[in-house]
């Protein structure tokens, strides 16, 4: 019998013992034994669970007991999951997680401690919930350089834009139908405003490039401010408006960011809805290759910890090739010096626009040109320019990068 504990029981460690319950006989072929939930620790106390009995209040019980190999990390929020995880590898268990904040704030530590106390710290259902996204790149895409990671890593800003797009409804409408459905959170801005897609690209790029950007590297723009006018534009130039956080790996530094985009329809992220992620890696030598699946949700992403769980206690993850990396200080390029296409929506004259957009670039599309409302695709743009040719045209409505 293989002890494990489970810290943080709410919706994704219910889902581990609901997982490990309904699969106990996969689960002990993969491992070479059962898998058994010794301790559940929460705030909280479960009368009504049939693990009521396995309830503990304090990580004391879970650390002294030295039959417990492992320790699934789900509480969320940087602390006292840090301090928590540190502990259990100290007392030599390893851990794994589905807290992207944890792993965005304190991945380097967190690997540095599995390191010296030889345990393994895993984190699989960080990102993309059930989509096998960091295997892929660790092992699969191993003897390979990545040089840029796209992706739609937030299943709400998804399903938002999917529904204001089928629907014609406004972002505030169905945004509060997501929280209705408990999509989204009571206070939606760790979604909406780009934080959790965030964390999650600084998770993959770290993977993809061995250096872990900081938190305040990433360019970050809130999905608050596109409208269906917007998404009617982008299907009038030949794709649809996602949340895509990118990151390009290069010789001169490692940039990421995260914003609304417009993306072409060539591109298979454009096609991803409803709360689906999608991620869309590129390296020299595989070329593009496209993870998809269900990017969030209780038993999605309890299955992928429960993976993990798997990996570690029948002893393949430590013939995997593990996760090493380092702060990216130093190593980052500003998301300033980078130019995008964008779409600009403007109510000014076609000529007054498109001449003062000449002054920053070449190639501007105008996409229509009705009732006073002008609307372009332009050359490259940085965002400092696109900032100065926003100050300038008081009637500048709307400006989104393209995804080329
Ligand atoms: N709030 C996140 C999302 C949950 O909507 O994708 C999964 O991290």
């Amino acid at each position: 019998m293989k002890n494990i504990a489970v810290i943080g029981y709410g919706v994704v460690g219910g889902g581990i013992t609901t997982v490990i319950e309904e699969n106990c006989a996969k689960i002990r072929a993969a491992v070479g034994d059962d898998v058994c939930v010794k301790y559940i620790l929460d705030l909280r106390d479960f009368p009504d669970s049939p693990y009521a009995d396995r309830v503990v209040h304090t990580i004391d019980p879970i650390l002294a007991d030295d039959s417990v190999e492992l320790v699934c990390e789900t509480m969320g929020g940087s602390h006292p999951a840090f301090e928590y995880s540190v502990a259990c590898m100290k007392a030599g268990k390893s851990v794994v997680t589905s807290n992207k904040e944890v792993v965005a704030t304190f991945g380097v530590e967190l690997l540095e401690c599995a390191r010296e106390n030889g345990v393994m710290y895993m984190f699989e259902a960080s990102v993309g919930g059930g989509i096998p996204v960091i295997r892929g790149i660790n092992t699969a895409l191993a003897g390979d350089r990545i040089s840029s990671v796209n992706g739609i890593l937030n299943g709400t800003t998804n399903y938002i834009l999917t529904k204001m797009k089928t629907e014609n409804r406004t972002f505030d409408d169905v945004l509060a139908e997501a929280q209705v459905l408990g999509y989204a959170e009571r206070d939606p801005s760790a979604d909406i405003d780009g934080i959790d897609a965030k964390r999650k690209i600084m998770i993959l790029t770290a993977l993809a490039s061995g250096k872990l950007v900081s938190d305040t590297d990433v360019f970050t723009e809130t999905l608050r401010n596109v409208t269906v006018e917007d998404i009617r534009a982008a299907e009038k130039w030949g794709g649809a408006v996602k949340l895509i956080a990118g990151s390009v790996i290069a010789d001169d530094g490692i940039q990421a960011h995260v914003c609304p985009m417009f993306v072409p329809w060539s591109c298979s992220l454009a096609h991803i809805t409803d709360v689906y992620n999608g991620i869309s890696i590129t390296s020299p030598v595989t070329g593009d290759v496209m993870f998809y699946g269900r990017g969030a949700g209780r038993l999605p992403t309890a299955g992928a910890v429960v993976a993990d769980v798997c990996a570690v206690l029948s002893g393949a993850a430590k013939a995997e090739r593990i996760p090493v990396f380092e702060k990216a200080e130093g190593s980052v390029k500003l998301f300033d010096e980078i130019g995008f296409r964008c779409y600009i929506r403007a109510n000014s004259g076609r000529s007054e626009l498109c001449e003062a957009l000449a002054a920053y670039c070449e190639g501007t599309e105008v996409l229509s040109d009705e009732a006073g409302v002008v609307e372009v695709i332009t050359g490259k743009l940085t965002k400092p320019e696109t900032d100065k040719i926003r100050a300038q045209f008081a009637g500048i409505e709307s400006v989104i990068r393209v995804l080329d």
